[in-house]
């Protein structure tokens, strides 16, 4: 088990679940199976704000075939709405997705609530292929049937942290990711 070295930034951090190597040589490999998957299609590549930063960066340099980027932003209704998975939009493509090859990249699918709702956005904009690609996956909550044609690591069980993904907006910029004490969990605020 590694714990990260204390200081202010990892006060409440765990185990560390992956490393920034681990993520490094994962994202790598990702990189080379969708250039030779999408070579001579040049592809749209579509991320989510903000969580998806990292991985979007890292991902995008690991990609040696023409694509195009835009990303996209949304906020979750919360329980005053009841619509699971209902989101609002607050940042649309600037792109148009019509008969593009699109490849809508995620860095975590919990439920799949929040993606399913998503997907069925986009496919009704008429998309020639359009295929998700995640860097984690937590296999056991899922709610929401989703096609994953690329997926980086399984997750834990467990709220993480880092490489993009924060509890109340702080940790997004450790460079691996790593679970939370339960204390610093708190109650948990899941986005
Ligand atoms: P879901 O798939 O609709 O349940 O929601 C996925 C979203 O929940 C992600 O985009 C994250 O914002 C958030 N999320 C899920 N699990 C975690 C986690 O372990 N750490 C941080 N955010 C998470
Ligand atoms: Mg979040």
């Amino acid at each position: 088990m590694i714990t990260p070295p204390a200081n202010e930034l990892t006060s409440g951090l765990g185990r560390v679940v992956y490393s920034e190597a681990q993520i490094r040589a994962r994202v790598l490999d990702l990189g080379r199976e969708i250039s030779r998957d999408y070579a001579g299609r040049n592809p749209l590549v579509v991320g989510v704000l903000k969580g998806v930063m990292f991985f979007m960066s890292d991902l995008l340099r690991a990609i040696d075939i023409p694509v195009r980027v835009d990303f996209m932003a949304i906020s979750r209704y919360v329980a005053a709405t009841g619509g699971k998975g209902a989101v609002r939009l607050t940042k649309d493509l600037e792109e148009s997705m019509a008969d593009q090859h699109v490849l809508f990249v995620e860095d975590v699918i919990d439920t799949g609530l929040t993606l399913s709702y998503l997907l069925r956005n986009l496919r009704a904009r008429g998309p020639a292929s359009l295929e998700v690609c995640t860097l984690f996956d937590k296999p056991q909550h899922r709610l929401a049937n989703i096609p994953l044609r690329y997926r980086g690591f399984d997750l834990p069980d467990r709220f993480v942290v880092g490489y993009g993904l924060d509890h109340k907006e702080a940790y997004r910029h450790l460079p691996y990711v790593a679970e939370l004490t339960p204390a610093a969990l708190g109650l948990s605020n899941r986005d």
